[in-house]
């Protein structure tokens, strides 16, 4: 019955999406699903060389290795699979069920649980974390760009954003759950209204979408098909073990220098990849991967190294220390009416610290154990829960990565600290309160049920807000005793502490970093506008410059 209504509902949805204009022009060769130059790592020589070689096929590696092939011979090497072929994860419907799949050593969302309890998760798979999140789409904030200690060009970051927008990002359509939390968030004080709008802008907006009209995602791998083919080699299933450094003779101070990396592919086989002259090696594999592959590679903190028995290249105290992830709280209500499935669509852009978004999922619910009487449905019924959340800005408390083991297969060791710093909560207790504003507002009236006594009221699906929100102790306590992950971490090789500000990892030559881990925040509401834009922006840059000094 329930199933039969939700399924009705979303057709009549379907019909309405095929109005929405897309941003994005088809690509220029075709279904991706065709890239040819993507190969299982076995099919690799045990040793190669090229000018760069890009580590982690993600967010950020995609769109940098697409823009430098134009002009070299690039090898990416990704631990993972491509994502074309599984529903779970080129479809809007399946992005609970990529999440929650029991993790394997090769299922494409590695989940883990940071030292604080809170469980999160990373990608395993060509487009990286872009190929498993929610696919909101938003620029990031002016000040992002004052903050991140590096000079942005900004004509060319505009630029960069663009040439993304244009292979991957697309108009959504609202529907009743996304809509009325637009009017609330407008209700709630959040305003002007922008209508849609990929800026970042103070007020309530509709923003970008990686998931095209008909819910297909378009991930960062899509971005590869921008690639020259006769330039580039993506090999998936090769995992990068540690990058090759060796001393520069040429100087008279001896400096380390990348000069190839080692990757293992499913067989077991070592393999390497070697940098020609002038070449690179640039490390793309997120905020947990590359200060992994630094320390695994002897670039960290001497003692700590010492203690792994890792010998020590160069001593670098910041290498996975400064790690970053914005806490998420909110709520969630079961709708007496059915919902269509919906992702983020919609923000609130408060300048109290918080940002606002929602969510509908269709989730499979079984009855508790604990409950003797009913015996539990053999299948699962389906429910709509719908979501208000906010995230804060930042966030400023600090937190930090150790290894687990010497297997890169290993997921490091992450406390992120949430909270440690009191404006943290204090933003915290301002967006839940918000929330609280938002459920006030009319336009949630509808999601509201009929008691027995006449009145309405939520019937929300775990802890509702503190009764007197005005309370900021009750508020603080919400905030720690609910608090979740929106999957924004970020940090562990920041610009001015492990890279500078050309990405360059200082006191190694022919070594970068280029993705999410060198942010000191997260940047405007959901990071991965930026950090494609940043992949994009670094492989331009490093084109000009090497055709200006004419190699
Ligand atoms: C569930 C979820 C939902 C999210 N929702 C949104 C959203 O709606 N909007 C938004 O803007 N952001 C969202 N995010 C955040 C955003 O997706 C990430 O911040 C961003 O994708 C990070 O990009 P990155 O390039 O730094 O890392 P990644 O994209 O994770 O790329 C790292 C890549 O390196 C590979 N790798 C790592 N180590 C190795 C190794 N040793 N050898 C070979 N390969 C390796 C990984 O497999 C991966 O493909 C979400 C994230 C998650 C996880
Ligand atoms: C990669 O190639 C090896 C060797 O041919 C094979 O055993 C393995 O199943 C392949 N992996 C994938 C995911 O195709
Ligand atoms: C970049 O784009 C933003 C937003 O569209 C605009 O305000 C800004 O002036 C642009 N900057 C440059 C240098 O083109
Ligand atoms: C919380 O909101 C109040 C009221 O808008 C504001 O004055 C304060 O600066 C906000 N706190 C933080 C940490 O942003």
């Amino acid at each position: 019955m329930q199933r039969a209504l939700v399924f009705r509902f979303q057709c009549t949805a379907i019909l309405f999406l095929f109005s929405a204009p897309p941003l994005a022009r088809p690509l220029p060769q075709g279904d991706p699903l065709y890239l040819n130059f993507a190969l299982n790592a076995t099919y690799f020589p045990t040793e190669d060389y090229y000018d760069y070689i890009v580590v982690g096929g993600g967010t950020a590696g995609c769109p940098l290795a697409a823009t430098l092939s134009q002009t070299f011979r690039v090898l990416v090497l990704e631990r993972g699979g491509v994502p074309y072929g599984n529903q779970n994860l080129m479809n809007q419907e399946g992005f609970l069920t990529a999440l929650t799949e029991v993790d394997t050593y090769d299922s494409p969302a590695q989940t883990f649980t940071s030292e604080d309890g809170v469980l999160n998760a990373r990608g395993r798979v060509l487009g990286g974390s872009s190929a498993i999140n929610a696919g909101f789409y938003s620029r990031a904030d002016p000040e992002f760009y004052e903050s991140s200690g590096v000079d942005w060009d900004l004509s060319l970051v505009n630029q960069s954003y663009d040439w993304v927008e244009k292979g991957v990002v697309f108009r959504p359509e609202l529907r009743n759950w996304q809509s009325a939390v637009r009017d609330a968030l407008l209700e709630a004080g959040i305003d002007p209204y922008h209508g849609f709008s990929l800026e970042h802008l103070v007020g309530t907006k509709i923003g970008g979408s990686t998931f095209d009209s008909s819910g297909k995602r378009h991930s960062a791998a899509d971005l590869l098909n921008y690639a020259k083919p006769e330039n580039i080699k993506v090999a998936t299933y090769a995992s990068v073990e540690r990058v090759l450094l060796a001393s520069s003779s040429s100087n008279v101070m001896s400096r380390q220098s990348a000069i190839g990396i080692v990757f293992r592919d499913e067989m077991g086989r070592y393999h390497h990849a070697m940098v020609k002259e002038k070449g690179e090696v640039i490390l793309c594999a997120g905020a947990i991967g590359s200060p992994q592959l630094l320390l695994l590679s002897g670039i960290g903190p001497r003692p700590y190294l010492s203690s792994w028995g890792i010998p020590v290249v160069y001593h670098h105290p910041n290498v996975g220390q400064f790690v970053y992830d914005n806490p998420r709280n909110g709520i969630s209500i079961l709708p007496p009416i059915p919902l269509e499935y919906s992702l983020i669509q919609v923000a609130g852009i408060t300048e109290m610290g918080a940002y606002l978004e929602a969510a509908s999922n269709v989730i499979p619910f079984t009855t508790p154990s604990r409950s003797v009487f009913v015996r539990p449905p053999s299948s699962p019924l389906l429910l709509t829960v719908a979501t208000i959340m906010e995230k804060i800005v930042g966030p400023i408390s600090i937190g930090s990565l150790r290894l687990a083991s010497t297997d890169v297969r290993v997921n490091p060791i992450i406390r992120f600290n949430y909270f440690s710093n009191p404006i943290d909560l204090e933003r915290c207790v301002n967006g839940t309160r918000k929330i609280g504003d938002i459920l006030r507002s009319r336009s949630m009236d509808d999601f509201k049920f009929t008691e027995w006594s006449g009145g309405r009221n939520f019937r929300f699906v775990g802890p509702s807000l503190p009764a007197d929100q005005s309370n900021y102790e009750m508020m603080a306590d919400f905030c720690r005793r609910t608090v979740s992950t929106i999957w924004h971490y970020h940090g562990g090789c920041v610009v001015g502490r492990v890279v500078d500000q050309n990405y360059h990892v200082t006191g190694i030559d022919a070594l970068r970093v280029v993705d999410g881990s060198t942010f000191t925040v997260s940047p405007g509401t959901n990071p991965q506008a930026t950090v494609m834009m940043l992949g994009r922006y670094v492989g331009m840059r490093i084109t000009k410059e090497r055709k200006r000094l004419k190699w």
